[in-house]
């Protein structure tokens, strides 16, 4: 109960209903590994998810009080909570130090800088990353906590970034939660039902460049501050213009309910468009993107205060998978960076990309094994 399969084609984390809780870490392999070194790294930390995914401590420990215990011991007790640890590689390991420049999947190109982008270098990309998402919070922070401890002298924590709700919905089954924003959020995400859509969209094919790739997918990670303060301050009307949809039953304005068609056609009886020309909606629609369609799993997070400011430092950390993030997320947040009637409200300020490999076969196999 609450155990999500860990080997597989796939790797979880991915099309698994959307757990409440995420622990998301960005790691740089430290001077001076060697690609053994680093291949021995993921072969233990496979083995330590794959036991923590099974409501397991990362290891067993035998009673040795003269020595620090394996597991550092916060989940015990707990289940599972439906863990999934979801590992990607990040462009920076195609540099010179492993001899890995060949291996590197085109689609794994840096995000160009974007209009609006306020990023913070600190917490942005990485060589490798680990997405912990659980329905309980200490249940995902253990899992990242102790795969840094394995880690130590080979990979150095990044960055991190905890998220306390999910903001989408990745299945059918699963109600619309909403975001800081108070809107509800993932209505119309790709669904783990729509096969067809995710072999589309989702999943690296047979025809992916780099053979240790396929059947795998790629991973944006943006954390978007809200302006909460100014956000608060917008009246009613002039919030739902800004998404398209309405506030109360999420549905798309000019429609009942919220998972009817967006009317994005619709006019008032005035001629005017009913989703405005910049309504968030309308910009990141596949119909506005020839086609393009992301699989969004991302989670609202708060860092207290801004100090600087005095202002909430929250908002969404957004979480994309998508086959190719030059076809994908790129030319999407082009578009919503130019118009979006979002962009007083947010700022984003972080930025990553990662190749997420496909999943772990069995207990011999490891992460990126194909790559390594
Ligand atoms: C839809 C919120 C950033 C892509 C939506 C919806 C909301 C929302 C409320 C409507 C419900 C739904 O269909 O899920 C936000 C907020 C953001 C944000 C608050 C920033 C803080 C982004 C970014 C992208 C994106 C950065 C991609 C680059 C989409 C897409 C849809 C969508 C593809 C579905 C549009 C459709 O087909 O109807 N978003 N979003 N969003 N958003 Fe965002």
């Amino acid at each position: 109960r609450g155990v999500v399969a860990f080997h597989g084609p796939r790797q979880a984390g991915i099309i698994t209903d959307a757990q409440d809780r995420l622990a998301f870490a960005a790691f740089d392999v430290s001077a001076g590994v060697s690609r053994e070194e680093l291949r021995t790294l993921l072969v233990g930390w496979t083995a330590a998810a794959a036991r923590m995914a099974a409501g397991q401590a990362v290891a067993d420990d035998e009673a040795a009080p003269q020595s620090p215990p394996r597991d550092t011991g916060e989940a015990i007790g707990l289940t599972a909570g439906n863990l999934t640890i979801t590992f990607g590689v990040g462009p920076s390991l195609f540099d010179n130090r492993f001899g890995l420049a060949s291996r590197r999947p085109a689609a794994l190109a840096d995000i160009p800088p974007l209009p609006g982008d306020n990023l913070d270098p600190l917490r942005s990309r990485g060589d490798l990353c680990v997405q912990a998402c659980a329905d309980d919070p200490q249940v995902a922070f253990h899992a990242v906590r102790n795969l840094r401890r394995l880690a130590q002298g080979t990979a150095v924590l990044r960055w991190f970034q905890l998220g306390f709700g999910r903001t989408s919905t990745t299945s059918s089954d699963q109600d619309t939660p909403r975001n800081l924003m108070g809107f509800k959020d993932g209505t119309n995400n790709i669904k783990r039902e729509d096969a067809a859509s995710l072999d589309k969209h989702v999943w690296v094919g047979a025809d992916g460049d780099q053979a240790w790739m396929r059947g795998g997918t790629y991973v944006v990670t943006r954390r978007i501050r809200m302006l909460l303060e100014s956000w608060d301050r917008d009246y009613l009307r002039d919030q739902e213009q800004v998404f398209g949809r309405a506030k109360a039953s999420g549905a798309p304005l000019g429609a009942a309910e919220e998972f009817d068609p967006v009317p994005l056609g619709a006019k008032d009886a005035g001629g005017e468009l009913i989703i405005a020309a910049d309504a968030h909606i309308r910009l990141a629609a596949p119909a506005s993107n020839g086609g393009v369609t992301l699989l969004r799993r991302g989670y609202s997070y708060t860092d207290g205060v801004n100090q600087e400011t005095g202002q909430l430092d929250a908002g969404l950390f957004f979480i994309a998978f998508q086959r190719d993030p030059r076809t994908g997320f790129i030319p999407v947040q082009r578009r919503l960076a130019a118009s979006d009637a979002l962009n007083e409200y947010i700022q984003h300020t972080s930025s990553a990309v990662f190749a997420v490999p496909p999943g772990v076969r069995d207990g011999r196999d490891y992460w990126a094994s194909g790559l390594l």
